[in-house]
């Protein structure tokens, strides 16, 4: 259940909440010049930096600004002030929160923000949360209400007794001073929709194996499609077979779950001219296979369903948002086992686009299921803009760590189109090359494709592989979100666990089709 979230011009001060957060800018410098101080006068007209430590300073009788010079307390980014309140503000407690430069506040910035308050109410074991935003954040409602509904939220489903959140935050008042634009209203239910998008890939993405299999999230997008209204056809092994989709098949053979293919679509009142078709990595779990993983951290790869998760989301929110152009989202859901079915290194497979396969490592699963949907995909649906995401390679978290994903595109004006829908997400994604000459690495003798090269660029040949597979397409794109899908630190917008990293920049990239 998303948050009740209201806007309301008034003094932050005069409202009272369990919590009230207060954003910041950072302050002006101490030590100034000439120009400094012009600017800060023109800060003080609007309400910043000193105005306003000055009404605090009224209604707290005195003390905060020795309080915030003793704390050296600047606005800095992410930078927090426990303000005792002492019975002086109907609020029980008052945090100040920075949130640095004031021109270097982009969607995530913002977003991370009203995120941290939300973390903050949740810490606080709060009810209710008063946010009260610095100038300039009231023209970014939007934004604002996707970071509060993403940042209170909580995986507690199997938490019991004392281990289960006695209060959760269900109201959140945005103040400000200054008026809001008049779509405020429309401004928060569309950040609401987009963050409840990103929740629900989340949701599945934290649930453990043994409740997702490949049918249990087939069930989910089921569901997901009767409540927000989008269509559904899933495929179930025999189709799978039927149909030719044989690498798919080949993965799921170790696992008592059979795989599944499932095809969401969106298609707009009015007659659309573009068409977008998006495809997620659905492994359940990845133990390796035959060549299996070891021990260490092997739990984390209930999270390899990750990019599928982010194709029931970013439906959700395709249906709240109902843009203007046809929308589909695939997911390619197999279980990767050991067992007496299993297949194997040396196998060779078919594929749906007809060449054959030779296993080499049944680790390297992920570019299999993929094959297949993008083949289907292509010939199916002749996308103006094919999409895969996908947890596939440890190389690419080695390349680039875990707060960045890599994305690798057809050609540059598709690599630069993508790249406008990340900046204007605030996700962290990295342009990487499809270096040509490593496509050597994938000639097999029995079989027309092997599916995975040498180890040092494990991430690069992962994706020239699947670009084996997009027939005819043209603008394709391939993001690795192995590092970011999942965290074990709370970072920007992120709690621990599933992020749904992915899902703010393909619906940006829907949106801007849309328009
Ligand atoms: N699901 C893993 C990739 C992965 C690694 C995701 C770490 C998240 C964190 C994938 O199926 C895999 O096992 N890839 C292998 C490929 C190799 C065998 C060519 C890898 O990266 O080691
Ligand atoms: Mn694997
Ligand atoms: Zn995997």
């Amino acid at each position: 259940m998303p948050l009740k979230i209201n806007a309301r011009q008034t003094q932050p001060l005069d409202l009272n909440a369990d919590v009230v957060v207060m954003g910041t800018w950072t302050f002006p410098k101490a030590k100034e010049t000439k120009a400094d101080k012009k600017k800060k006068k023109d800060d003080d007209k609007q309400g910043t930096g000193v105005a306003f430590v000055d009404a605090l300073d009224r209604a707290l009788g005195g003390g905060v600004s020795r309080l915030i010079a003793k704390e050296e307390f600047t606005g800095k980014k992410d930078q927090t002030l426990s303000v005792p309140t002492l019975g002086r503000l109907p609020a029980a407690k008052l945090v100040l929160l920075g949130l640095g430069d004031r021109d270097k506040a982009g969607p995530a910035e913002v977003r991370s923000f009203a995120a941290k308050a939300a973390r903050i109410a949740n810490a606080e074991k709060a009810k209710t949360l008063v946010l009260a935003l610095p100038d300039g954040l009231e023209a970014r409602l939007r934004t604002v209400a996707e970071g509060i509904d993403l940042g209170a939220y909580r995986f507690t489903k199997y938490l019991t007794g004392d281990r289960k959140p006695k209060e959760t935050l269900d109201e959140v008042t945005i103040a400000s001073e200054r008026r809001f634009p008049p779509d405020a209203k429309r401004q928060i239910a569309l950040g609401q929709a987009i963050a409840t998008g990103v929740n629900v890939s989340r949701d599945l993405s934290n649930e453990p194996p043994n409740v997702m299999f490949p049918m249990a999230l087939a069930k989910a997008a089921q569901d997901a499609g009767k409540a927000h209204k989008f269509k559904v056809t899933v495929f179930d092994d025999k189709e799978i077979v039927k149909r030719g989709m044989q690498l798919l098949h080949a993965v799921g053979r170790g696992s008592s779950h059979p795989p599944v293919l499932v095809h969401m679509s969106y298609v707009p009142s009015k007659k659309s001219k573009k068409r977008y078709v998006f495809v997620g990595k659905g492994i359940t779990f990845d133990t390796g296979g035959i060549s299996i993983k070891p021990a260490q951290g092997m739990g984390d790869m209930k999270h390899d369903m990750s990019g599928a998760a982010n194709m029931v989301g970013l439906m959700v929110a395709v249906a709240a948002l109902k843009p203007n152009i046809e929308v589909h989202a695939i997911m390619s859901c197999a279980e990767n086992m050991p067992d007496g079915n299993s297949y194997r290194p040396g196998d060779v497979w078919g594929s749906l686009d007809g060449k054959s396969v030779e296993i080499i490592n049944t680790d390297a699963e992920g570019r299999l299921v993929l094959a297949d949907a993008l083949a289907y995909a292509a010939k199916e649906l002749e996308p103006d803009l094919l999409v895969d995401n996908a947890t596939l390679t440890g190389a690419c978290v080695v390349a680039l760590g875990t707060t960045y994903s890599a994305f690798y595109a057809t050609n540059a004006d598709t690599a630069q189109r993508f790249a406008a829908g990340v900046k204007a997400s605030g996700e962290q994604m990295w342009h990487m090359p499809l270096i040509e000459e490593l496509r050597e690495q994938l000639k097999s003798d029995t079989a027309d494709l092997k599916h995975t090269g040498e180890r040092y660029g494990g991430s690069i040949t992962a994706a020239l592989f699947l670009r084996e597979f997009i027939g005819k397409t043209k603008n394709w794109v391939h993001a690795d979100i192995a590092g970011p899908a999942q965290t074990d630190r709370p970072y920007a917008w992120h709690g621990k666990g599933a992020t749904g990293h992915g899902v703010l920049t393909f619906l940006s990239l829907v949106e801007r089709a849309g328009k």
